[in-house]
């Protein structure tokens, strides 16, 4: 159905401009003033921003992990991104010794060709190379747009972990197929002694699973995986960087030409380390933990620089029976926590309170995704571009409670959080999907994003 959304303010990664929107067919066919009305539907914006729906490229749904799956399946976690003003979500798959990059999309494709009710796309997570027939298939996957693979340099004993090696053939595999690795950045064997010690002195709390993957945990493989692309050459993209030293060492690479990306998630800029302290510090248990001061900082400077590319959640939520699981023991605790319903109206709320551009926001949520993972039609209010669109009411004061949210998990570390502004209206395609408060989607409406290879 055609419509126009009239009278709004359209924000862009580049500018902000009064000006009419016109959709058909789920595209923008033209952006301007005085565009005809007559027999459309007519969608007033007046006093409100019209955006580009945000693209979390880290998410991680129904996932087997931490003794359990995570607590959002592929229905609810894309209901949560809809409500939230994300209109295309990323997610993990988990390749495992024996099967082959194919199987393991295939088998989620089927499942969100019924559940998704935004659009989707995949990054491969590769845990094993198959004796080198997932190599021989990384060109196949490109063509059929699945352009990223991650890597986990971490979780070794539950058989996610790649070694140096491994790691290295990735990287000149995905340079070689227009592709690029994704990396989870922690070191495994510090962990690992750090974890020892801590449980042989007792030291059980949630605390310690911050001081088990400190700063320099995190900064050494960091440094490590920077090392690497720039000497092979390779791109390389850096999920949820929250650590100063190694932040410092990529914005350093990428000065001398490396071609590095760098992630970080809207945890590590409202919490610090200390929420481990707390009695339900359990719940805001993720790898990697939330960082102290000093790096909360340098990644809020890095955001303003326009040093840091992309702002995604991690969403990876467990409900509150699991990670009580923990309560003695911190390493029994799933990592991971909510974030995909949060992500847009955080980043613009902080926008609204003059930490950052308007404009700024968009392009860590939705313009740069777009542009660094080869989403051709998403990530801004242009024509020809999918109507991915939020209509954001920037004087509404909001407060984040759990019974708010679209989510199936019982609690969130977001609790109580105030925002300034929060998205009114999300359409996908076109299509209204999230009211005012209320998901009036669809399961089954999303479509998968087949990307463009580097
Ligand atoms: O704690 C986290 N981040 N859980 C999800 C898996 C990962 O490491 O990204
Ligand atoms: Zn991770
Ligand atoms: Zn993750």
């Amino acid at each position: 159905m055609d419509m126009i959304i009239k009278n709004g303010s359209v924000v862009t990664a580049s500018e902000t401009v009064k000006a009419d929107v016109m959709i058909s067919d789920g595209k923008i066919i033209a952006i301007g003033s005085n565009l005809p009305t007559a027999g459309i539907t007519v969608v007033d914006a007046k006093g409100k921003l019209v955006l580009p729906g945000a693209i979390d490229v880290h998410t991680h749904l129904a996932m087997p992990f931490g003794g359990t799956t995570s607590a959002d399946s592929y229905l609810a976690g894309t209901r949560a991104a809809a409500c939230g003003g994300v209109t295309t979500v990323f997610d993990y798959p988990m390749q495992r010794k024996g099967m082959t990059i194919k199987e393991v999309i295939d088998s989620k494709k089927a499942i969100c060709a019924k559940e998704a009710c935004v659009d989707y796309a995949y990054h491969c997570i590769i845990t094993d190379l198959n004796d080198g027939a997932i190599l021989e298939e990384m060109a196949s996957a490109v063509e059929s747009g699945i352009t990223s693979f991650k890597c986990f340099f971490v979780y070794k004993k539950e058989g996610m972990m790649v070694d140096d090696g491994t790691f290295a053939r990735l990287l000149l595999k995905a340079k070689e197929v227009g592709a690029m690795i994704n990396l989870h950045a922690e070191n495994p064997d510090l962990i690992d002694y750090n974890i020892e010690t801590f449980l042989a002195e007792g030291k059980t709390s949630a605390w310690y699973h911050y001081l088990s993957r400190p700063e320099y945990v995190e900064a050494e493989a960091d440094k490590r995986a920077v090392h690497w692309a720039k000497h092979l050459q390779a791109p390389l993209y850096l999920v949820h960087m929250a650590d100063k030293e190694g932040l410092e060492a990529a914005i350093e690479a990428r000065k001398e030409h490396s071609d590095i990306y760098i992630e970080t998630c809207p945890q590590y800029l409202e919490f610090t380390c200390d929420v481990y302290k707390r009695e339900d510090g359990r719940n805001f248990v993720c790898s990697p933990p939330m960082k102290g001061q000093e790096s909360q900082d340098a990644l809020w400077k890095a955001i303003k620089n326009g040093e840091i590319d992309v702002v995604a959640t991690d969403h990876c939520p467990f409900q509150s029976y699991e990670k009580d699981w923990g309560i003695d023991d911190f390493t029994k605790i799933p990592n991971g926590c909510a974030g995909v319903e949060n992500l847009y109206p955080y980043m613009l709320s902080a926008a609204n309170q003059g930490k950052i551009s308007f404009n700024r926001a968009i392009e860590l949520c939705s313009t740069n995704p777009a542009k660094i993972f080869g989403c051709a039609n998403k990530g801004s209010i242009a024509v020809g571009k999918d109507a991915d669109i939020v209509i954001y009411d920037p004087d509404i004061d909001f407060t984040i409670t759990v019974d708010k949210m679209h989510s199936d998990y019982d609690h969130t570390i977001w609790e109580g959080i105030q925002l300034k502004g929060y998205p009114i209206q999300t359409y996908s395609r076109g299509r209204l999907v999230y009211d005012h408060g209320d998901f009036i989607g669809e399961p089954g409406w999303g479509q998968f994003v087949k990307r463009e290879k580097r």
